[in-house]
């Protein structure tokens, strides 16, 4: 089962690979077309297919939204983290959604196809920004519940914006980590000071993993390290969060100390997708600080049987309609113990890729078609899978809002909703 697959690439690549029969490797292929009458009807089909939506969408809470990277350390051991958090009003950069090309790339490697794929999908969405204030400062006077969030494979941290954007408008600090266990499309890190000042970023690419009886060992593996990595951006932000002086190695104008304070350290989540939900399972049974999770059509491949009764912190999965196996959903279905907090509600119509934004920038055609979308609009979709969090948020981490409106959401209350009874 591969969980993470962006197939209106695949499309893409399919038509042009038709339209434009030449030999790839021996071009700088955006110079060549562009010289080539295929240019305009490459850029006319890409037109026509991306026109009619591409808007990631804002947050519906009451609060700003700012956005900022932040890496600590050196080396791949270090942590690289995206923050949502609640920001002050006013006129501010929006954020731009994938800030390297390196990202697209690794998109076109994750899939087996030419890196050229990658030029082009640079050349489409590397200028797509998603709604929040570039590091706009912190809103003050209050301390925030904490989310770390967990990317799918072949993911990486910028693109569940929709989901960030939407908890932090609510009044949450989200951080998405950006994983280096090789399951990420590409990451970066820096070896050192020297190579922070020349702007030597060493990439990290995605790696390939084939064979099916080794996967489980492979994928267990890493869902161990991202269970660490999740874990250690919980101990980077609460290192802030105490007054620590911490060094963000990127070139932000973003003042970490602003965060000093500003997290509620009682109040703490983990979230993920696809990998990303094996992985909240993980880091729960490994870290009590967390004290519950909500995975996003979680791929419960990498996750050992010894896990079922490890994590005693309330669990909420919120599964998409056309991913999810009965395998997978059996694997789900042990950790529903008598005396643990669990909920399993599937979401009518909709598919594995109607978590990440992808479902938001691409137009009607090719994201129904190659499944970026499924039959329920992507809107009112992370409409319910977010209302639904924040209720599960407000009742396990005891909080003070009016996320309980949405209660029934959890119970699976919705004409778009189905929940698990046997669960
Ligand atoms: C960048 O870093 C790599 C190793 O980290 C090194 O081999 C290379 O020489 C560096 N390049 C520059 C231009 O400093
Ligand atoms: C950091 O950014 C500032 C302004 O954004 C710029 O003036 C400065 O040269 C940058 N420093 C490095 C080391 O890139």
């Amino acid at each position: 089962m591969t969980p993470y697959k962006l197939p209106v690439i695949f499309c893409l690549c399919g038509c042009l690979v038709q339209v434009h029969p030449f030999g790839w490797s021996d071009l700088d292929p955006i110079k060549h077309i562009k010289s080539t009458g295929w240019y305009h009807n490459i850029q006319n089909l890409m037109r026509a297919t991306f026109r009619d939506k591409h808007q990631i969408p804002k947050g519906k809470g009451s609060y700003s939204v700012g956005c900022t990277d932040l890496m600590s350390d050196f080396t791949v051991k270090g942590s690289l983290l995206r923050l949502y958090y609640p920001s002050q009003d006013g006129e501010y950069h929006s954020t731009v959604w994938i800030p390297n090309k390196e990202y697209f790339v690794g998109l076109s490697n994750f899939l087996g196809l030419h890196k050229f794929m990658g030029k082009f999908l640079a050349y489409y969405f590397g200028s797509v920004t998603t709604p929040a204030n570039w590091n706009a400062p912190l809103r003050t006077g209050e301390k925030y519940p904490l989310i770390i969030f967990s990317h799918g494979l072949g993911a990486f941290r910028t693109i569940y914006s929709a989901i960030g954007i939407e908890l932090a408008s609510h009044g949450f600090i989200v951080a998405a980590v950006e994983h280096r266990d090789e399951s990420a499309s590409a990451t970066f890190y820096f070896e050192n000071e020297a190579a922070v000042e020349r702007d030597n970023k060493s990439w990290l690419p995605y790696k390939c993993l084939h064979l099916q009886k080794t996967e489980y060992p492979k994928r267990h593996r890493q869902v161990l390290q991202r269970a660490e990595e999740c874990s250690k951006a919980l101990n980077l932000i609460l290192d802030i969060n105490e007054g620590k002086t911490v060094k963000n190695v990127l070139n932000s104008t973003f003042d970490l100390e602003q965060l000093k304070n500003a997290i509620d350290n009682k109040k703490i989540a983990v979230m993920g997708h696809s990998f990303g939900g094996a992985t909240v399972i993980q880091t729960l049974s490994e870290d009590k600080r967390f004290r519950c999770g909500i995975a996003l059509d979680a791929w419960m491949v990498p996750l050992s049987d010894e896990l079922y009764d490890r994590v005693p912190q309330p669990l909420f999965f919120i599964n998409s309609e056309n991913f999810q196996t009965s395998e997978n959903i059996m694997k789900m279905r042990k950790f529903c113990l008598l005396d643990k907090e669990r909920k399993i509600i599937t979401i009518k119509g909709s598919v594995h890729q109607n978590f990440p934004d992808f479902t938001f920038v691409t137009g009607k055609v090719i994201g129904y078609i190659f499944t970026l979308k499924g039959d329920i609009d992507s809107d009112v979709a992370i409409d319910l899978s977010n209302k639904a969090s924040l209720a599960f948020l407000q009742k396990h981490l005891d909080l003070q809002r009016n996320f309980n409106q949405w209660d029934h959401l959890i119970e699976g209350e919705d004409t778009n909703l189905i929940r698990d009874n046997k669960c």
